[in-house]
């Protein structure tokens, strides 16, 4: 009831505000399993040259998947995480060999691919597909920390579960593209740790804005 309003401001400043990046004009899905797996442990400035590259050099998953190793690793020099790449290699490869070229559609068998864990399961899913299915990084956990104060310690394994399960119950089934990637945007520019709250398009909505603790919020212990 106040769901629709949030998913509302959330999609409007989304589609106002979106950064113009490359692989937000595409849904190839194996060029966004590419975009994602490389902005794992990666800035966005950083990763867009690689992308390009990347998307240049294996325009599609056959090309990939019959790669040389070592020109695999060229193209990732730099980025690190080399076990990232042969992983996405290894999943392509499954890919072409198993769903004859086509990138599943369903969480249960797209998580069977080498490198692709319940994130990039989530946002391959919805970003290529318009599949509802959550996506939920280190960002979106920031995000819906504070807007609903959910004070769990995001360092235990077993909290990410509850941020998947309130992102199932939050998500515009009509969109769910754009609900994910304005979940990830919001977190990477507006509800960043130091939030600038008084640009936020859904601080309405928020909790922890109203009740002025957005500062301490995600709990996060060690690390
Ligand atoms: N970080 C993770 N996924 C992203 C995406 N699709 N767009 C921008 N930043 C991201």
């Amino acid at each position: 009831k106040q769901k629709r309003e949030f998913r509302e401001s959330l999609l409007s400043w989304y589609s106002r505000e979106k950064r113009d990046l490359p692989w937000r004009r595409t849904s190839n899905p194996y060029y966004i399993w590419v975009s994602e797996v490389m902005l794992q442990q990666t800035r966005v400035d950083t990763v867009i040259p690689y992308y390009e590259r990347f998307i240049d050099k294996f325009p599609t998953m056959e090309i990939l998947a019959d790669a040389d190793e070592n020109d695999l690793l060229k193209m990732w020099e730099g980025l690190g995480y080399y076990s990232r790449v042969r992983n996405l290699q290894a999943g392509v490869r499954e890919v072409v060999s198993t769903y004859g070229g086509e990138v599943p559609t369903n969480r249960k068998d797209i998580s069977t691919l080498k490198g692709v864990g319940p994130y990039t399961a989530g946002a391959v899913l919805s970003i290529a597909h318009g599949i509802p299915e959550h996506a939920v990084d280190g960002n979106v956990m920031r995000v819906i920390s504070r807007l609903l104060v959910i004070e769990d310690d995001i360092a235990l394994p077993r909290t990410k579960k509850i941020f998947e399960e309130v992102v199932m119950d939050l998500i515009d089934r009509e969109d769910p593209s754009s609900f994910n990637q304005g979940l990830m945007e919001l977190g990477a520019t507006i509800c960043t740790p130091k939030p600038k709250c008084l640009l936020c398009p859904v601080r309405d909505f928020c909790i922890a804005f109203h009740e002025r603790k957005q500062e301490e919020l995600p709990v996060k212990t060690k690390k």
